[in-house]
């Protein structure tokens, strides 16, 4: 079976080529662009009839999507082109898995939710409540591909930090490594995701054919609970950078184009039960990624 990836050369990307080596399946890595060093396919979503013929001449039957505009912020204000790519885009990847009876794999995310208060972990069938231009996209997203009809598995993640990439993580071991003192807030509450941990999740899927007559939405990130001040003071324990004074603080002390969900963590009942899978608690997997990040062994 042949498998498609968009968005290679991003964080979720790049952990699926690490991920599949060695898969029975063949693997094409795709982007908008080329980065020295990886072979990559030069496509972009937003152009149906490139997504048709590449699918017709490679024989595709899945498709991850791992390409999305990612910048919460810069959403805001960056017009068309982010509705283009988080909703029309996965909508013609959609079209394109229907024409063949294929399936499309796509990634979605926890700020579809938090318009609405609560604090109880979000579950899949939970309505969306986006606060912002991103979520919405997103959401957008979600409700195109399922009008097409085609076989689909949705995975909202959250958080998501990797070795590749601007992210989080990367941010916090620079800032936590220079600065003596640093505010994070400590009043959103969320869960980290190792990109690496959903790759392996969704090669799992599609490497043992678990995907057959699941079709549906899920909800995918590490185990357990934080805000972003723990996120940041665990990124500086792993690290050893000791000597930056790490304080909580509220949202308001920060500006931000668009406001954040106050509570968006997701409850994974649904995947672990549907497809058997254990998943790592956030910790454990940010040790490992900040140890790799590091170098140290
Ligand atoms: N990052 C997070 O914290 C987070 C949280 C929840 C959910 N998610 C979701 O998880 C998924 C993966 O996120 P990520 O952080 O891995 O994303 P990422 O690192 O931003 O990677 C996205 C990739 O898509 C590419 N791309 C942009 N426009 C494209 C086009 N027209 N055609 C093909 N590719 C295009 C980007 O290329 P350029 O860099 O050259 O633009 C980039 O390589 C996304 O669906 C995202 O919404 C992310």
């Amino acid at each position: 079976m042949t498998i498609l990836v968009t968005g290679a050369n991003g964080q979720l990307g790049n952990e699926i080529r690490i991920v599949c080596k060695g898969s029975k399946d063949r693997y094409i890595f795709t982007d908008v662009v080329e980065v020295d060093g990886q072979e990559t396919t030069i496509l972009d979503i937003t152009n149906f009839a490139a997504i048709q013929k590449i699918v017709s001449d490679n024989d595709v039957k899945v498709i991850v999507n791992c390409a999305a505009w990612t910048n919460v912020d810069a959403a805001e204000t960056a017009g068309e082109i982010v509705e283009t790519l988080n909703a029309t885009a996965p909508e013609n990847l959609a079209k394109a898995m229907k024409e063949v009876n294929g399936l499309l794999v796509h990634v979605s995310t926890d700020y579809v939710f938090g318009g609405d208060p609560y604090n109880t972990p979000c579950k899949e069938n939970q309505k969306g409540t986006p606060t912002g231009v991103y979520g919405l996209t997103k959401l957008h997203g979600e409700q195109n591909i399922q009008n097409t009809g085609v076989d689909y598995l949705i995975f909202r993640t959250a958080w998501l930090y990797s070795e590749f990439g601007k992210n989080f993580v990367k941010t916090m071991l620079n800032l936590t490594s220079t600065k003596p003192q640093l505010k994070v807030v400590f009043d959103q509450t969320g869960t980290p995701t190792y990109a690496f941990d959903l790759a392996k999740t969704l090669f799992d899927i599609i490497e043992n054919r678990k995907f057959e007559g699941k079709t549906g939405i899920y909800h995918y990130s590490n185990e357990g609970v934080c805000s972003w001040y723990d996120f940041t003071k665990m990124i500086a324990e792993y690290a050893g950078n000791d000597n930056c004074e790490i304080l909580p603080c509220h949202s308001d002390e920060f500006l931000s184009p668009v406001k954040r969900p106050a509570y968006s963590v997701l409850d994974k009942t649904k995947v672990k039960e549907t497809f058997g899978i254990r998943i790592p608690y956030w910790t454990d997997s940010l040790k490992i990624c900040v140890k790799n990040i590091k170098g140290i062994k």
